[in-house]
């Protein structure tokens, strides 16, 4: 039967490759996202080129919209054994003294109040499914800390944390907890919507690095971790632009 995975964020960036990665690779995979239609058109690529999806719009700072993602994962034909809690991001580069508190708050509520709610959510089903996969995107940011990223860095060691206690919590269950720490990737709007549009300000961040990451990376990364043998647990997988030694240590041209 075929394995049902859940992508959240999966309307554009990391989420949009690695819906159409897992499909690829077998799985009937539901696409999650506040952005109908653009979901609407994955799903239609995704079928064209012979894999499934069905799109989910859900808004996972809402616990109805929550609900009703966890309905359409028991309706989804077969068992569920992947999550990947991907949607998130960034707002703002404001120093802690002078960042905005919605901003923030922004933050807080997807990176990681959607996370735990959407965990929350599917854990029983993936339990059920007899070997669940649950897979963390948070970031390099997640590991350290840079100026003017207070607010990301605390959200994203949060969903760190997330991580790190549930594959404690769940020991002894048939369900393995996997973060994936990306560091610098390209992708169209992660940049836009931590700079309010500024397209400039967006493009500066990726200015000459050459080969920073794609979204594609990241996808591979995601699904080579979820497709190992059952009992191996890839807990951290820490993955870089070659021109990125470090958040700090970036080499331009
Ligand atoms: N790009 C990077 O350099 C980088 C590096 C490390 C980690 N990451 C992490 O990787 C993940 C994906 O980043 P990306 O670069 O692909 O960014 P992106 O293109 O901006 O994607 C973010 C996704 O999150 C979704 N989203 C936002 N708020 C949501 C909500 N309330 N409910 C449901 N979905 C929501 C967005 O869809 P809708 O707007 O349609 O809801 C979108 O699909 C994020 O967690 C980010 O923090 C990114």
């Amino acid at each position: 039967m075929t394995s049902v995975a859940i992508v959240t964020g999966a309307s554009s960036g990391i989420g949009a490759a690695t819906t159409r990665r897992l499909a690829a690779e077998g799985f009937h995979v539901l696409a999650a996202a506040r952005r109908a239609e653009r979901l609407t058109e994955l799903v239609a690529e995704i079928t064209a080129a012979g894999g499934q999806a069905t799109a989910v719009t859900c808004d996972i700072t809402s616990d109805e919209s929550v609900a009703r993602l966890a309905e359409a994962a028991a309706q989804a034909p077969g068992p569920v054994t992947l999550l990947v809690n991907n949607a998130g991001g960034a707002r703002g580069l404001d120093p802690v003294e002078s960042g905005s508190v919605a901003d923030w708050q922004w933050m807080y509520d997807v990176n990681v109040l959607g996370t735990l709610r959407v965990t929350q959510a599917l854990l029983p089903a993936l339990e059920a499914s007899g070997s669940g996969t649950i897979v963390v995107v948070s970031s390099t940011a997640g590991l350290t800390v840079y100026e003017g990223g207070g607010g990301y860095t605390a959200a994203k060691h949060a969903q760190t944390a997330i991580a790190g206690t549930l594959r404690l919590e769940l020991c002894g269950r048939p369900l393995r907890v996997i973060e994936i720490d990306p560091g610098m990737v390209k992708t169209d709007e992660f940049g836009l919507v931590r700079f309010e549009g500024d397209e400039e300000r967006a493009a500066a961040v990726y200015a000459g690095v050459p080969g920073p990451l794609v979204a594609e990376d990241v996808a591979d990364c995601i699904a080579w971790c979820a497709t190992r043998p059952e009992h191996v647990n890839i807990d951290r997988l820490v993955v870089r632009p070659r021109a990125q030694a470090a958040q700090h240590k970036v080499h331009r041209v």
